[in-house]
C-alpha cells in the first residue's frame, strides 16, 4: 500500500477525534503537512552514471544501532488512537521492518508494559516537566525498562493548548496518558517545561547514563549549542508543522544545520517525508536517517503491525530503486551533488520549467 491508500484506510478505521488529532497542524495558517512534503520536492534529483549499482545497501547505523532502512519511527503521542496495542504494535512493526520507534513520553501504553511486550531496541522521547522531579522519576522508569537512547524534545514548551478550538477534541477521547494516568490532556501541555537550558542535556545524560539526542532544532546556532552541551546528535524537525504556525520547512533548515555541524555529526530529520524519493532528498540534504510520524500511525490504523511492515518495506524499496537509478549504492554516499534546488516536480509545477 502506498501512503495515500494507507491514509484513506486510516480515515475509515480511526475515530474522528483521533484522526483530527493525528492529522492536525499548529493553527489555521499552517496549511497541511503537505507544505513540508512539497518543500522536499522542490529539489530535483540529478542522477549519475558509470557507477556500479549491483548491490544497493539501505542500512545505516544510528546511535550504534544497525538498522536495515534509514527510516525510524519519530515519537508521536497516543498510538492507541491508531491501534489497540498502541506503541507495542508500532515498535513490533518497525522492528520487523528492520528499525525501531522513539517511544513517546506521552504514550498510551505505560513504559513497563511496552518494554515487556515490544521486540528489539527502542529509544525514549523526553518531554521535560517544569517539575524536574517528575521528569527524573519517569527517566528512572524508562531506563529501568530498557530504553537505549533519549531524544529530548525542545520545540514544545509548556502552554495551555486548547485542543478543541480547531479540531473538535473535547478531552474525553481515547488519548489518555499511559505513563501519567492522572494528567489530563490540558494539564499535560501546561506542565511541560517553559525553560529548557543546554544544562538539561548533561543533567539527562548523568541521570540516565544514555546518549541524549535533541529534537526540534531548526537553527544552526541552536544545533551547535546542543552539541557543545553534550548532545549525541540533533533531529531537525518542525514537529510535523504542529507547533509554530507558518514555520519554515525542514528542507530549508536541514542543509544549514549540516553545514554548521560538519560531516561527522549525527543528524536526523522528519516532517512531511512520505516516499523513497523524499527520504533520498533528506539524506542528500544532510540527514543520516529520517523519522516518519503520522504515516506510522496511519499504517497501524490501516493494517496494524503488518500494515507498518508493509508501508516501511514499500518506502524502503522506493528508496533502493531511487538509489539504483540515480547511481549510488550506499546511504553514506548520497550527498548534495544529487540535488538541484528549484528543479524538483513541486517547484516546476509552481513556476514552470526554468534553467
Ligand atoms: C499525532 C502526533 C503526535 C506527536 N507527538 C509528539 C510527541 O509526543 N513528542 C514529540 O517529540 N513529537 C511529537 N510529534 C512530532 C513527531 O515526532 C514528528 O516530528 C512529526 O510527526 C513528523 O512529521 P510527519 O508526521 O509529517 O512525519 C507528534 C506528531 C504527531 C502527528
Amino acid at each position: 500500500m502506498d501512503w495515500r491508500t494507507v491514509h484513506d484506510k486510516a480515515v475509515e478505521n480511526m475515530t474522528t477525534a483521533g484522526l483530527l488529532y493525528e492529522d492536525g497542524n499548529a493553527d489555521i495558517d499552517s496549511g497541511t503537512n503537505d507544505v513540508d512534503t512539497l518543500a522536499w520536492r522542490r529539489y530535483g534529483i540529478l542522477p549519475r552514471t558509470f557507477h556500479n549499482v549491483g548491490d544497493i545497501d539501505t542500512s545505516v547505523t544510528v546511535g550504534g544501532l544497525h538498522i536495515d532502512t534509514p527510516i525510524f519511527g519519530a515519537p508521536t503521542a497516543y498510538h492507541r488512537l491508531a491501534s489497540k496495542q498502541g506503541e507495542i504494535s508500532s515498535q513490533n512493526g518497525m522492528h520487523r521492518a528492520g528499525s525501531f520507534i522513539v517511544y513517546p513520553t506521552n504514550a498510551s501504553e505505560p513504559v513497563e508494559h511496552f518494554a515487556q511486550e515490544a521486540q528489539g531496541e527502542w529509544w525514549q522521547q523526553v518531554y521535560l516537566f517544569d517539575d524536574r522531579k517528575v521528569s527524573a522519576g519517569f527517566m528512572e522508569r524508562s531506563v529501568e525498562a530498557g530504553a537505549k537512547a533519549l531524544m529530548l524534545t525542545l520545540d514544545c514548551p509548556g502552554y495551555r493548548r486548547d485542543f478543541g478550538f480547531r479540531n473538535g477534541i473535547d478531552g474525553t477521547w481515547e488519548g489518555s496518558s499511559g505513563n501519567f494516568p492522572n494528567m489530563h490532556m490540558t494539564d499535560w501541555t501546561l506542565n511541560l517545561a517553559t525553560s529548557i537550558t543546554p544544562k538539561d542535556i548533561q543533567w539527562l545524560k548523568d541521570l540516565s547514563g544514555l546518549p541524549v539526542y535533541v529534537k526540534g532544532v531548526m537553527r544552526p546556532e541552536d544545533a551547535v549549542t546542543a552539541m557543545n552541551a553534550g548532545a549525541a546528535g540533533v533531529m531537525v524537525s518542525n514537529h510535523g508543522r504542529r507547533q509554530v504556525d507558518g514555520v519554515v520547512p525542514v528542507a530549508y533548515a536541514l542543509p544549514r544545520i549540516r553545514k554548521a555541524l560538519g560531516r561527522d555529526a549525527e543528524i536526523f530529520a522528519d516532517t512531511g517525508i512520505r516516499t523513497g524519493g523524499d527520504v533520498f532528498r533528506a539524506l542528500a540534504l544532510g540527514a543520516n536517517a529520517v523519522g516518519l510520524g503520522r504515516p506510522i500511525q496511519w499504517a497501524a490504523a490501516a493494517g496494524g503491525e503488518d500494515g507498518i511492515v508493509d508501508m516501511i518495506g514499500k518506502i524502503t524499496d522506493e528508496l533502493a530503486h531511487t538509489m539504483n537509478s540515480a547511481g549510488v549504492s550506499r546511504i553514506a554516499d548520497i550527498d548534495e551533488s544529487f540535488l538541484v534546488e528549484g528543479q524538483g516536480p513541486a517547484a516546476i509545477a509552481s513556476y514552470g520549467v526554468g534553467f
